[in-house]
This record gives C-alpha cells, structure tokens and sequence, in this order.
C-alpha cells in the first residue's frame, strides 16, 4: 500500500492511474477505523479498479472547545487494516500543508447544512465540505464513499458534488451496528461502561419507531415524540424527522425521510438515524443492527 503525504505526489499518482483507465474509489476518514469504515474500504476495493483511503483529522471541523486534541489517532493501526482491506494507497497530508497561512477559501452548502447538527455545530459543515473538496481535487476519485450515519453529511457531499459539476459518484453505505444495536462511530471509545448501557436507547429508539413506520404510522409528530420518549434518560440534543434530500424538517413521510438523532452523554456526542422510504416500504438496511 502506497502512504502519500503531499497533493502534489496524491494528484500524479491519480493522473497516472487514471491515464492507465483505472477507476478510483475514494474513502476519506479520520482514522480510528473501525468496521464502519473497513466496510466503505472494502466497497471502494470491490467496486473500482483501485481503492484510495486519506487518514487526515480535520481541524475546521471541530469547534475550539470540541475534542480535535483527543481525537484518537492510532495511525500503525488504520494502516494495517487498510491494506488488509485491499487499499492500494492512502493520502496522509499534513494541517500545515492542508491549510496553509492565509487559508481563505471556504464552502458552504446553504440549507442542507442547515438543521440538526449544522445547529448544534453551525462550523461543522464548511469544515467538512471544504475538506473533501481539496481531498477530491487531491485524489481525483470516480466514486466516494460516505457511510449513511452521517446522513446529515451525505446529503450536504451529495449537494456540493451536483452544485459544483465535480462529476464524482457519491455512494453512501449503512450503518453498521454492534450486536447490541448501537451505531459504531470513532467516538463510542469515549463511552464509559455505564454511558455505554445507556446510549442503547438512540438505536432502540429508532428501531421502535422503523416498526411504526412499517406499521403505517404517517404522523411525524406521533413518531418524533415516541423516540424522544424512548430517550428520556440522555441529554437530547434534537430528534428530527426530515426529508432525505434537502434534510428540511418534514410532517409526513411522504418522500424519502430520515429520522436522525443526536444526544449528549457525559463523554460523547452521538449521533443516529434511519432512513424510510414510502415507496418502497424500505428502512434502509442497518447492517448488524442485532434487531
Ligand atoms: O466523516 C468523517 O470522518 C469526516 O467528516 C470526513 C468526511 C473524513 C471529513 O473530514
């Protein structure tokens, strides 16, 4: 597996596999790789002739008092398992390089950033869209994958790539799920063994609601308050029912929705979703869920 640390270098690798008629797919994280992420890696590695991960913790995500210094970085580790996960090379560069002196170019997507955790934490979003703007232009991908817990995420990359003719295909993967239901995210390692117990209620919550759903229940009021009920004993930050797309707050399910989550336990920050889709009577497939 080849380790690039330079644009530079990451672009003349990717102009020349491509000039070879290779395709590439692209799986940006921030390390801390659990098996969330090895399942977008091995997707990547599948559906493409080459499988391109970066390992970059991205300072213009975080807000100052969020936890960018104790994010963890086990980097020996992430490498081991992309390149068991049959990644070809992986793009490492530096904040220094990333964000020279005088950064000054942001972007911002308007109303898909806004709402749920563009609220919670309004930087976030220009942060991670400028970000993978200068992965993209770095690694030069025919597809990326994102995985369908950030849903928030997907729609603003999602957006961006359509508002911005980047040409790239946005695929985006479920959410996998330890046995016991709940989402797997970098930051679970925070969890002490009781908040551990106690974040069970997001996926719980939410799988209630999917049999709602199922069931026929169209009344985004009933639905919302059935989850907020179920999460009495954390600290909610919102429970939204909003369509899948624009991530506008929505009433009824009549399109494509998604149900998302996001509490507060002492530790950590964690966020859940489920997606439904009327038409097609389809919660979307939460892998492992352990339902
Ligand atoms: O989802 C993440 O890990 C990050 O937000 C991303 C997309 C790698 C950008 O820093």
């Amino acid at each position: 597996m080849k380790q690039i640390q330079h644009a530079d270098d990451m672009r003349f690798w990717a102009d020349e596999q491509r000039s070879l008629h290779k395709t590439i797919g692209f799986v940006p994280t921030m390390g801390a790789l659990h098996t969330g992420h090895l399942s977008l890696a091995e997707a990547a590695v599948r559906d493409n002739d080459l499988g391109v991960a970066s390992i970059f913790v991205n300072p213009t995500q975080f807000a100052p008092l969020e936890d960018f210094d104790q994010y963890p970085r086990p980097l020996e580790e992430d490498l081991a398992k992309l390149e068991t996960a049959g990644i070809a090379a992986v793009y490492m560069p530096t904040a220094a390089e990333m964000y020279p002196r005088n950064f000054s170019t942001y972007i911002d997507v308007e109303q898909v950033s806004q709402g749920l955790c563009g609220g919670s934490r309004p930087h976030f979003f220009r942060g991670v869209a400028t970000v993978v703007t200068k992965l993209f232009n770095a690694v030069k991908p025919h597809r990326a994958y994102f995985g369908q817990k950030d849903a928030q995420q997907c729609a603003v990359i999602k957006r961006m790539v359509r508002d911005l003719d980047m040409g790239i295909e946005i695929v985006e993967m479920p959410i996998v799920r330890e046995p016991d239901g709940l989402a797997m995210s970098s930051r679970n390692v925070y969890l002490t063994a009781e908040d551990r117990k106690r974040a069970l209620c997001l996926s719980r919550a939410l799988f209630d609601a999917e049999k709602k759903l199922r069931n026929g229940e169209r009344d985004g009021g009933v639905l919302v308050q059935g989850v907020r009920d179920a999460m009495r004993n954390v600290e909610i930050d919102y429970v939204a029912l909003v369509d899948a797309e624009t991530m506008q707050p929505i009433r009824e399910p009549i399109r494509p929705v998604v149900l998302a989550v996001a509490a507060f336990l002492p530790t950590a920050r964690l966020i859940d979703n489920i997606k439904f889709d009327p038409n097609t009577d389809d919660a979307g497939s939460q892998t492992g869920s352990g339902r």
